[in-house]
């Protein structure tokens, strides 16, 4: 295996839940010991502030919005993330910074570079060394979605943003990031995580 840190991105409704689930099967059947965390959130004060972004109840504005997820992100990496990874163990996360970057820079128009330069600073670059993103037509995934969080009950408009936000961070950071196609089958997209990451999954 390959990382030690590893992030599963996409738009809502793109699956990444099953692959994670897929993954973490096959590392437990290795005995290679990991952990999984999500976004926002995976901390106490992480879930707190996960409840504020999410919750239907509240009206956030986009840069608090940015604020609160780097927050949670800060409170996670020092908390869980570092010690882990320093402990011998791998990190499996469901979403990461690189989910501000599409959502909060590109789709809330906060701008790519300065989400990216606000959660360098909360991370203290500390950033996912491999990122599997699960690319999807959000007319897709919106349909697949069972319930939407707030910001996950946004317009199509707004997901097609978010799309070209990872897809442009694909592009810049390209031996990071594994792009899949999330309409293929789960088998598939197994198969090829397990390659790109160096797992013998015979
Ligand atoms: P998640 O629980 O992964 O939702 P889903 O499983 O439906 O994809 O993420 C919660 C929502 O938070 C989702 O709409 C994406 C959004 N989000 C951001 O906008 N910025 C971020 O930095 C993160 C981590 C999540």
């Amino acid at each position: 295996m390959n990382s030690n840190y590893i992030a599963f991105e996409g738009i809502d409704g793109s699956g990444k839940t099953s692959l994670i689930e897929n993954l973490s099967t096959i590392l437990d059947s290795q005995n290679k010991k990991h952990i999984i965390v999500r976004e926002p959130g995976g901390t106490s004060v992480g879930e707190g502030i996960r409840e504020l972004l999410l919750s239907h109840d509240y009206q956030v504005n986009p840069l608090a919005e940015a604020l609160l997820m780097s927050a949670s992100r800060a409170q996670l990496i020092q908390e869980t993330v570092i010690p882990t990874i320093n402990n011998g163990q791998v990190v499996v996360t469901d979403r990461s910074a690189y989910s501000s970057v599409a959502y909060q820079g590109v789709g809330r128009g906060l701008g790519y570079q300065e989400i990216y330069q606000l959660n360098d600073l909360a991370i203290d670059g500390f950033w996912p060394e491999k990122v599997i993103l699960l690319d999807i037509d959000p007319k897709i995934s919106l349909s697949r979605q069972k319930i939407a969080d707030r910001i996950g009950s946004g317009e199509v408009d707004f997901f097609q943003k978010v799309r070209s936000g990872y897809l442009k961070l694909a592009d810049e950071f390209e031996s990071q990031f594994l792009v899949l196609n999330a309409t293929k089958s789960i088998d598939e997209n197994v198969n090829s995580i397990c390659n790109w990451l160096e797992i013998d999954n015979t």
